[in-house]
């Protein structure tokens, strides 16, 4: 059985998603989720699933990432997790970071990247005129939202979208396609899921 942490900083649904597809058969197990925001209504979520969880607030570290993350690595290792998936994970990891996860830490973006890594990705999509967005996760690397893609979802861009209703279409098929990818991943199958 795969040991899966879940690194959040929000709502967590990605998190609820991948949660609830590990219920019952399946490869792997959520064995922490792990939060740089202490209130972040996921944590609340996940300890409702009977997953533990732990929080490493960003904040008191003023700007020092190595001992913030020398912290998270404390919380991590100490759930000795085979995967890490990054789900709304808001902060930016330093190389020492996820130089020590390599090849075992995913994460979801929301956007077809390579087009929009970064921040307001929907709103980028509808200023170019995209008449497609959608989603993407892939292994994690020390470049901000690179990495080898394991799997992309699309959906097309409607008359009428704003960011609000782009980022909530996008987000349904974020909710398929982590699970799908988090299933092959945990059996050591790389190939990408497209939906
Ligand atoms: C999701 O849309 C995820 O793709 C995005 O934050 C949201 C978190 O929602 N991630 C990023 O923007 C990472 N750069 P959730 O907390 O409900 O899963």
């Amino acid at each position: 059985m795969k040991r899966v942490a879940i690194l959040i900083s929000g709502g967590g649904s990605n998190m609820i998603a991948l949660a609830r597809s590990m219920e019952g058969a399946h490869p792997a197990r959520p064995v922490l989720v792990l939060s740089n925001d202490p209130s972040a209504k996921g944590l609340e979520r996940a300890a409702a699933m009977g997953i533990p969880v732990a929080a490493v607030d960003h904040r008191p570290f003023k700007g020092d990432r190595a001992a913030f993350e020398a912290a998270l690595v404390q919380q991590l290792d100490a759930a000795a997790p085979d995967v890490i998936c990054l789900a709304g994970f808001m902060r930016i990891l330093t190389a020492g970071f996820t130089g020590r996860y390599a090849g075992r830490m995913l994460n979801i973006h929301p956007s077809l990247l390579p087009k929009y890594p970064g921040l307001h990705t929907h709103q980028r999509a509808l200023d170019a005129g995209d008449a497609e967005a959608g989603c993407t996760v892939h292994e994690v690397t020390s470049v901000l939202d690179d990495g080898p893609i394991l799997g992309q979802a699309r959906v097309p861009v409607l008359p009428g979208d704003d960011a609000g209703s782009l980022a909530a279409r996008v987000l349904v098929q974020e909710h398929a396609l982590y699970p799908a990818v988090l299933a092959r991943y945990v059996t050591g199958d790389r190939r990408p899921v497209l939906l």
